[in-house]
């Protein structure tokens, strides 16, 4: 046979010339998807084992497959692998690798496989244990949410619409508000979980493949429900990639709003929060600055991971079926979504766990805001029998009159209040405090 020592050792039979620099740079993948060396080594392990098992291979061969894996796996693990761009991905270094260490015995490992079904099992598998690895971290953020919940049970707060002081509120029911998004985020990625888990294995490039395979072994041995029953779709979806970063940037999304509010309340015009020193920036210039650097990063990489979503969506518009090589674009997004939402889930964590929350400041502001003009309103309708448009436009003579009198709702006397409406009685006063 011909050897063309100039060409691709894993595909370069036709070619003569090898690939142009630039050609090896656009094409290589290698600098991010190494990250899926495990999941491509097990995948080749169940890969050979099936193959072994249908007799395409023989038993021996498929042992030696396999150990010449398990070794590269150790070398992966000390770092003394060393990974070549010339070999494109993380796919042809291990195939490549395990030619050097058992000969052409490594050539069979290829059978009944193409790096379509290879590279959309590999990464699919990645993406499964990045959804259960963030299930573990929401829940973990969220008994951050239900403790606070419980200590701030009865601490008062103004509760606000357009951020102006609405009605009172505790801080506790705040937080639990952040709890139940949570749980929401959490039950998206379960949904998700049982989605994905459908094996592209055994759809080869796109059409499946002559040999007597068995991708309900291959399947199972790689923790998947079953294997996907349209070759053509295995090969080419990645709506799972477009799904994981919907849902990890809804995440992050909801964790950027308590990263404004706490922004807001670290402010010295709020003071209703105080990070902790290990949790807050200095300024190189202003010697009294505290800043909440983590609550604006996890604010900033809202931005990234909702631009990664946008990225994948657009990549996949249009695409023609089956593979197109467009596709290797699909896993830095998602690799940088699951790292940036990991640091803001167990920033937001490390942040609310060392925070003083100043509960003095939040009562009195709850109670500065007129908080309880609503309540007020409500009294008049239940107790005096006005319609509540009524109501309100008593409410509101009352509050312009504590407002040009510099006082709280709750130091008005009875008769300034009676001067508005002549039916109202001392009873008003259980609800105009914000306690009450
Ligand atoms: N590195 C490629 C990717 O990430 C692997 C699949 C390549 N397949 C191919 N037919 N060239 O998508």
């Amino acid at each position: 046979m011909k050897d063309n020592k100039n060409s691709n050792k894993m595909w370069g039979g036709r070619f003569e010339d090898k690939p142009s620099d630039i050609m090896e740079q656009i094409n290589a993948s290698i600098g991010f998807d190494k990250r899926m060396w495990r999941q491509d080594i097990r995948g080749s392990i169940a890969h050979a084992t099936m193959l072994a098992q249908q007799e395409i291979i023989t038993k021996d061969e498929a042992v030696q497959i396999v150990n010449g894996l398990n070794k590269i796996a150790e070398e992966i693990k000390s770092g003394d692998f060393e990974f070549k761009a010339s070999l494109e991905d993380i796919h042809m270094n291990i195939e490549s690798r395990l030619r050097d260490m058992i000969g052409d015995v490594a050539g069979k490992l290829h059978t009944a496989r193409s790096r379509n079904d290879q590279v959309a099992t590999d990464f699919k598998m990645w993406t499964r244990e990045a959804t259960h690895d963030l299930i573990g971290q929401v829940e973990s953020l969220q008994i951050t949410f239900d403790a606070l919940t419980t200590k701030h049970g009865n601490d008062i707060m103004p509760g606000f619409t357009h951020l102006q002081a609405a009605q009172p509120i505790t801080l506790g029911i705040h937080m639990n508000a952040y709890w139940h998004m949570l749980e929401r985020d959490k039950s998206r990625l379960q949904d998700f979980a049982v989605r994905i888990n459908k094996c592209p294995l055994g759809a080869a490039a796109l059409a499946g493949t002559p040999y007597p395979i068995d991708r309900d072994f291959t399947a199972k041995k790689l923790g998947f429900d079953g294997p996907m029953p349209n070759t053509l779709d295995a090969v080419s979806a990645r709506d799972f990639a477009a799904e994981f970063l919907y849902i990890t940037a809804q995440c992050g999304l909801n964790l950027s709003r308590l990263a404004e509010e706490i922004i807001i309340w670290a402010t010295p015009q709020f003071g209703f929060i105080q990070l902790s020193d290990s949790w807050s920036t200095g300024s190189s210039i202003m010697p009294q600055k505290k800043n909440p650097d983590a609550a604006e990063l996890v604010r900033g990489k809202t931005g990234r991971m909702n631009g990664n979503l946008v990225q994948m969506m657009t990549v996949l518009k249009g695409l023609p079926l089956a593979y197109n090589k467009d596709l290797q674009e699909d896993k830095e997004p998602v690799f940088d979504n699951f790292d940036a939402l990991s640091l803001c889930l167990q920033a937001m964590k490390g942040m609310l766990e060392s925070a003083t929350f100043h509960t003095d400041a939040m009562l009195n502001s709850a109670e500065m805001g007129y908080t309880t003009a609503t309540a007020l309103a409500d009294w008049l309708v239940m107790n005096l029998g006005l319609p509540f448009r009524d109501a309100h436009h008593a409410t509101g003579a009352i509050v312009k009159m504590a407002e040009d009198k510099g006082c709280k709702l709750d130091e008005l006397d009875l008769a300034d209040m009676q001067a508005v409406n002549p039916a109202i009685t001392n009873e008003i006063f259980n609800v105009l405090s914000v306690k009450k």
